[in-house]
């Protein structure tokens, strides 16, 4: 098959006067049109989701994953088509502000809103934070690393809050582990679900998403997770009100659950 994404079903060719209009750069084009046909060459799926396909390949010469969000099928194909755009644009902008920010994120190649792909950096040999704790976990070997990780990952979030960015989906499978391992060298990833927010209470929500993740993932991992929180405290700037809707929402979260 040498057309896995479909980019013929999805017109891209008929699309480039659009996009030339939009770009209006004959440099920009030229690298579109090099865009699709270089990774359309060799691409390995690298995950299937239910929104989303995550390939590897190479784009103009770098090794690059290249995200491709397709619509759902029991949703309305225009209604869908939005949110598939809505996702892809958020993704690239909040990896754009992170990196800005100098938060490690992959770089952004390129963003094609007409087919909603994003071409990302590889990261190249890493793992994520979930293969990771599991492999520690399942070797038997000593865990106390693992603290390590969770500190860094708390950091890392409490920068990332602290430039308004929600991250919208945390999980530990949205944290990737650059090799070598030992550097604890952490990038953040998948963020089509981020918005922008200063409130307290959406980051305190982003910390109650991850708990609820972390917890049920990696069970047993409570002493991790508060090593997490306590990094979180002790780097962000603003975290007080945050740890306290942090607690609110556990306790809506946990009077909803009583109700049933
Ligand atoms: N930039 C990247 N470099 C290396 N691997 C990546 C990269 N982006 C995604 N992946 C891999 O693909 C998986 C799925 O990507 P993700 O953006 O989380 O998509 P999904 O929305 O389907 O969860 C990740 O868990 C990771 O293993
Ligand atoms: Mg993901």
């Amino acid at each position: 098959m040498c057309d896995p994404v479909g980019w013929e079903d999805r017109g891209v060719r008929g699309c480039w006067p659009r996009l030339w209009d939009a770009l209006g750069s004959a440099a920009t084009v030229q690298s579109l049109a090099m865009a699709s046909g270089a990774m359309q060459l060799g691409l390995q799926l690298v995950q299937q989701g239910a929104e989303a396909r995550v390939y590897r390949g190479r784009f103009l010469g770098r090794a690059a994953v290249v995200k491709l969000r397709f619509p759902k099928r029991y949703r309305h194909p225009a209604l869908e088509e939005r949110l598939s755009r809505r996702r892809t644009a958020q993704e690239a902008r909040s990896l754009l502000r992170c990196r800005r920010a100098g938060i490690p994120a992959p770089v952004v190649y390129f963003v094609d809103y007409v087919t909603n792909c994003i071409y990302l950096e590889d990261i190249i040999g890493s793992i994520t934070i979930q293969d990771h704790i599991n492999s520690v976990q399942d070797s038997g070997s000593d865990t106390s690393s693992l603290l390590n990780v969770a500190e860094k990952m708390g950091e890392l979030l409490a920068r990332m809050h602290d430039e308004d960015l929600i991250h919208g989906d945390l999980t530990t499978s949205n944290v990737l582990l650059r090799p070598p391992v030992e550097k604890l060298d952490l990038v953040l990833i998948d963020f089509g679900l981020s918005f922008i927010s200063g409130l307290p209470e959406d980051k305190g929500v982003d910390l109650y998403v991850l708990e609820k993740a972390f917890l049920s993932t990696h069970p047993n991992t409570e002493t991790l997770f508060k090593a997490l929180l306590k990094a979180y405290g002790a780097t962000s700037k603003k975290s007080g009100p945050v740890m306290k809707r942090l607690d609110e929402v556990r306790l809506r979260g946990r009077k909803r659950s009583m109700v049933g």
